[in-house]
């Protein structure tokens, strides 16, 4: 579980988060949405310990991360898979070896074990085949599952995905979506995702934090945003026009 409290960030004289406080349980998939610009970037780059904020807290299972030593925090580091925005693998080195760096970088395993957790993650993505392919002349949604195989290699208490479905088509997003799911429920991961896909919200938005210019305008689940009468809110969902006819049907519906 992750607790977020009064989180403020600030790039010089601008403001980019201005207080937000949420918390993300373990076992379930917790989405970040809002706009392009909203900063759900910099919400999991500081939830990632990447940026220092100027003021709130950011708990890991109780332990505030600023207040822990540089060991204390290599550790909580070590805790985390990340899968960027874009897959960002590592152009030179097969798909077996992009997965493997991690423990390499963190862990003082023999070859025979890495190679063994190597083969169960991509097997675990369905990539049982993959090994020595290049980054290349993997599809883009064979090198998201790459990405997610190398973020779950350590066995991470925390997963943070940004946009990960981002330049799919709508069909293989669904399915790196439900892999995430199936992943966080199965290894009971706090799993936090930025996302600006309303697709995503309704197969796994089991809680939803909304951002707008850098405040938390609301938050739910996919099973009470339709209710919602939040303006910031509404506007993003119905941006589509499908969503509007959706609500529309909804609202006939219930009436
Ligand atoms: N390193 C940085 N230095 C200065 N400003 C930054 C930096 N990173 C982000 N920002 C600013 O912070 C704001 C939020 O950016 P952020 O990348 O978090 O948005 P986002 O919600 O992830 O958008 P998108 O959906 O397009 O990915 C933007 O105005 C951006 O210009
Ligand atoms: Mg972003």
């Amino acid at each position: 579980m992750i607790e977020v409290n009064n989180l403020h960030k600030s790039f010089g004289d601008i403001e980019v988060l201005k207080g937000i406080s949420t918390t993300f349980e373990k076992g379930k998939t917790n989405l970040i949405i809002g706009q392009s610009g909203s900063g759900k970037t910099v919400f999991l780059k500081c939830l990632l310990g990447l940026f220092d904020y100027e003021q709130g807290t950011i708990a890991y299972e109780g332990k505030i991360f600023s207040q822990l030593s540089e060991d204390e925090k290599r550790n909580i580091r070590a805790e985390i898979g990340m899968v960027f925005q874009g897959s960002a693998l590592f152009d030179s080195m097969t798909i077996a070896q992009n997965v493997m760096f991690p423990l390499k970088m963190f862990t003082k395993q023999s070859k025979s074990e890495m190679e063994d957790r190597v083969n169960f993650v991509l097997n675990r993505v369905n990539l049982p085949d993959a090994h020595n392919k290049m980054p290349s002349e993997a599809s883009g949604g064979m090198q998201k599952r790459v990405a997610i195989a190398r973020a779950i290699v350590n066995k991470p208490k925390y997963l943070f995905c940004d946009e990960p479905n981002s330049g799919l088509d709508p069909k293989t997003a669904i399915v790196i979506d439900n892999l995430i799911q199936e992943i966080t429920d199965e290894y009971q991961i706090t799993t936090v995702i930025n996302s600006h896909d309303m697709n995503s919200v309704m197969e796994i938005g089991e809680k939803i934090v909304f951002l707008k210019n850098g405040l938390k305008a609301w938050e739910g689940s996919n099973k009470t945003i339709f209710k919602t009468d939040n303006e910031s809110v509404t506007d993003f969902v119905y941006s589509s026009n499908l969503f509007k006819k959706v609500r529309r049907m909804y609202i006939e519906e219930n009436e």
